[in-house]
């Protein structure tokens, strides 16, 4: 009896081996883990993220340098103590970490705020109205966190090596991550204003500055 079941098993296995065509290749398992563990889910509008995560984590950067006037003696303010390098690198940390959350899709404001854009000349874009523009080109959107990302992370750097100079610099290029951001999607009537400046100077003078020129193209 024993004998028999084996040899069945045994006729089964070549059979199935025999008929069954070339075995499937293993799946193969992703080399890095699952992209997510999760999903992410936003809690607040972007206007809030920067009110209470980006904004106050730059200051963490921004302040650690700079030239205070007291008792009209200029004091040059910078990091000295391993608490103050810390606190360059919290700030650093939260900026490189926390700006990938704008790539949560989350209203722009808080439900019922719809921005200085209102008006005869408006400042601002309403929610919508920067929705609309993130949603006609995301990827735009997307370089501009990884502009800013780049500067978090060129800080972290910085505090590694504890560079006095270099975190100077840094400061203009954070500046510069969140205007060039803002510029685009908070308050572009900056940006229309210089176009007016363009032609009416070339109507006034016959001058056209050219400001989308790149360093480094032929002059025309
Ligand atoms: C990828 C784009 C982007 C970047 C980068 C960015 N911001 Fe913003 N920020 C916005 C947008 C869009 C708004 C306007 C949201 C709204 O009011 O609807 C805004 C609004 C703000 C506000 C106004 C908040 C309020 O309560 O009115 C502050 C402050 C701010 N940003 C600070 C910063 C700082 C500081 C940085 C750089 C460290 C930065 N942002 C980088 C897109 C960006």
């Amino acid at each position: 009896m024993q004998t028999t079941l084996w040899l069945l098993l045994l006729v089964g296995a070549v059979l199935s081996a025999g008929c069954g065509g070339p075995q499937p290749a293993p799946k193969p398992t992703p080399p890095h883990g699952p992209e997510l563990w999760g999903d992410l889910k936003p809690v607040v509008s972007v206007k809030e993220l920067m009110r209470d995560m980006l904004d106050p984590a730059s200051d963490y950067v921004f302040d650690s340098v700079g030239t205070v006037i007291t008792k009209g003696r200029r004091v040059e303010k910078e990091p000295k103590t391993d608490e103050d390098w810390e606190r360059v690198r919290i700030g650093a940390v939260t900026l490189a970490e926390g700006v990938y959350l704008l790539k949560i899709p989350r209203p722009f404001a808080p439900p019922g705020d719809e921005n200085n854009s209102t008006g005869p000349e408006p400042e601002e874009l309403s929610p919508a109205q920067i929705k609309a523009k993130l949603e006609a080109d995301p990827v735009l959107w997307n370089a501009k966190i990884e502009a800013l990302r780049n500067v978090g992370l060129e800080v972290l750097e910085i505090v590694k090596r504890k560079d006095v100079k270099e975190l100077w610099d840094a400061g203009e290029n954070l500046d510069q991550a969140c205007e060039n951001c803002h510029i685009e999607y908070w308050y572009p009537g900056d940006k229309a204003l210089l176009k007016k400046l363009d032609r009416r100077l070339e109507e006034l003078y016959g001058l056209r500055p050219d400001r989308t020129r790149k360093p480094g193209m032929d002059p025309k």
